[in-house]
């Protein structure tokens, strides 16, 4: 491991004010967006599809790293060049996804457990052949009237450190993603307190397994009330209550929080970023970023819908998403970006 090489990484990650893209969607999940939109779920589809985002004139204007799944790492261009050739010729660093996904917790009911431990170190260094830089690992916590349980939010920190010091090992930033679900009826409140107490877990870990904070990402959850509560609170509402667990519960050694988007609307998740790098920012000891899948990828999506005559549009979609969420960073997102 070349600790300053990995510090370099991650701060370059979130540097001038760029984000990241995450287009990691496993097949299911690919299959599963495509479906939505009648776009038929081939393999061939999800290649084109990629296609698309990476060819998207300006995207490293404000994509500083995009994260790939295990099939499209391994995928090429129509006219065979490969994608990780085109990102990082576009001056956007390639990642990977490296979790073999969330599955039932024995033991566990409702709960969930990130698998991929095994095998992890040699697949690494395949992924740092290929030209990853980095990679991501994430850890699924659902709320429920008496979960998470201890147990779950235990197993998941600790697999997420040993994750975190096998990519450190590699040479490869991890991006730490413990994610609080919004699925549910509870409030902003009992989202903050689940939060609070998985990110100590996670960080108490990342201490335990003896990995260097200045080279990781987190990558959290922001601070919401579930989907179908009845009480939503307004961005500013968001953006406090995230910012202040976040400061309780995040070292100031770590270089940059990259939030999931979790399924709120394109524009909300720019909006409650934006609110965060605004009036608080002089609170912040880290960069506040993005690291997006839907929250950028979602209209691009609609608009596309599986035809090439589509292909302009949906990168302008893709481009105009990106750049909202740049401006975000800045404090200098506004409704009015949404008209232009
Ligand atoms: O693991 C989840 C993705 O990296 C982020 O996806 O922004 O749609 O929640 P999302």
């Amino acid at each position: 491991m070349n600790a300053q090489e990995l510090i370099d990484t991650a701060k370059k990650l979130v540097a001038s004010d760029k984000g990241l893209l995450a287009m990691d969607e496993s097949t299911p999940t690919c299959n599963k967006r495509f479906a939505k939109v009648g776009i038929p779920q081939t393999e061939e589809m999800r290649r084109t599809y990629r296609e698309l985002i990476i060819t998207t004139p300006g995207l490293n204007e404000s994509i500083s790293g995009a994260i790939l799944s295990d099939e499209t790492i391994h995928q090429q261009k129509k006219d065979g060049t490969p994608f990780v050739e085109v990102i990082a010729a576009s001056g956007i660093m390639p990642g990977i996804k490296v979790d073999a996904g969330a599955k039932d917790m024995a033991g566990h009911p409702e709960e969930k457990i990130t698998e991929g431990l095994d095998g992890l170190r040699e697949r690494l260094l395949e992924y740092v052949q290929l030209g990853a830089r980095f990679a991501k690992w994430r850890a699924v916590i659902v709320i429920g009237d008496s979960i998470p349980s201890r147990g779950c939010i235990e197993a998941n920190a600790q697999a997420l450190a040993r994750y975190a010091g096998l990519c450190q090992e590699a040479g490869l930033v991890p991006v730490v993603e413990p994610e609080v679900l919004m699925d549910g009826g509870h409030t902003l409140e009992r989202c903050f307190q689940v939060t609070e107490e998985v990110l100590h877990t996670v960080f108490d870990q990342l201490y335990r397994q003896r990995v260097m904070l200045e080279g990781v990402l987190l990558k959290p959850n922001m601070v919401l009330p579930g989907l179908s509560c009845p009480k939503q609170e307004t961005v500013d509402e968001v953006a406090d209550a995230t910012v202040i667990c976040l400061l309780r519960a995040v070292p100031a050694a770590v270089p940059g929080i990259t939030f999931l988007s979790g399924g709120q609307s394109s524009e909300l998740a720019s909006a409650r970023l934006n609110a965060m790098n605004g009036s608080l920012k002089s609170r912040l000891p880290w960069a506040l970023s993005f690291s997006f899948a839907r929250a950028i990828q979602q209209p691009a999506l609609d608009i596309w819908q599986g035809d090439e005559a589509n292909v302009l549009a949906a990168q302008q979609a893709l481009y105009h998403r990106a750049k909202c969420n740049k401006a975000a960073r800045r404090g200098e997102y506004n409704a009015a970006m949404e008209q232009s």
